[in-house]
């Protein structure tokens, strides 16, 4: 079941406070993306499946994620909601994922879906944010907002001491 708009919000906001407390001191991006799957999966009850697939090269490739095994490591060039974030380059938000041309089922029990694409500090699309419930329509736009600000979280710039002198 998920949360009502306003709990959730706020349930955002305090993962996202967390997370930027502990991401003071770590710069390095795979251990951000797992701090961050951690998190999210343990305190929205409304996610099943919660992770990032890497663009290497041209593959997109499963990273950091929590819930049932991703049965593609790999995800098939151009085709399902993932590449479709990266193609577009921007979030995605599938209701109810029966209805999405292409969608890649990794677990039978996926109905709704957000993708949220990650950028460089170039602007480059390096990868996705990909969080999956079982619910048609639980999936939201307070969770595209809010997972906006997590991957936003995860690629941002550490500051170093020198900056801004
Ligand atoms: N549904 C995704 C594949 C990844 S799984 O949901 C973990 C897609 O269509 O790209």
């Amino acid at each position: 079941m998920n949360p009502s708009s306003t709990r959730l919000s706020r349930r955002y906001e305090r993962i996202a406070t967390q997370l930027s407390e502990l991401f003071e001191e770590n710069p390095d991006s795979q251990s951000r993306m797992a701090t961050a799957v951690a998190l999210l999966h343990h305190k929205m009850s409304h996610f099943f499946w919660t992770g990032f697939y890497r663009l290497v090269g041209e593959d997109l490739i499963v990273g950091p994620y929590q819930g049932p095994l991703a049965c593609s490591i790999l995800l098939p060039r151009g085709v399902g909601v993932c590449w479709a974030g990266i193609t577009r380059g921007e979030s995605i938000l599938v209701p109810d994922v029966r209805l999405f041309e292409g969608h890649i089922a990794c677990d039978s029990r996926s109905r709704s879906e957000v993708v949220v694409p990650c950028r460089d500090r170039s602007g480059n699309v390096v990868g996705v944010l990909d969080v999956d419930s079982v619910t048609v329509n639980a999936l939201g736009s307070e969770d595209v907002v809010g997972l906006e600000r997590i991957v936003a979280l995860v690629t941002e710039i550490p500051h170093s001491p020198a900056q801004g002198r």
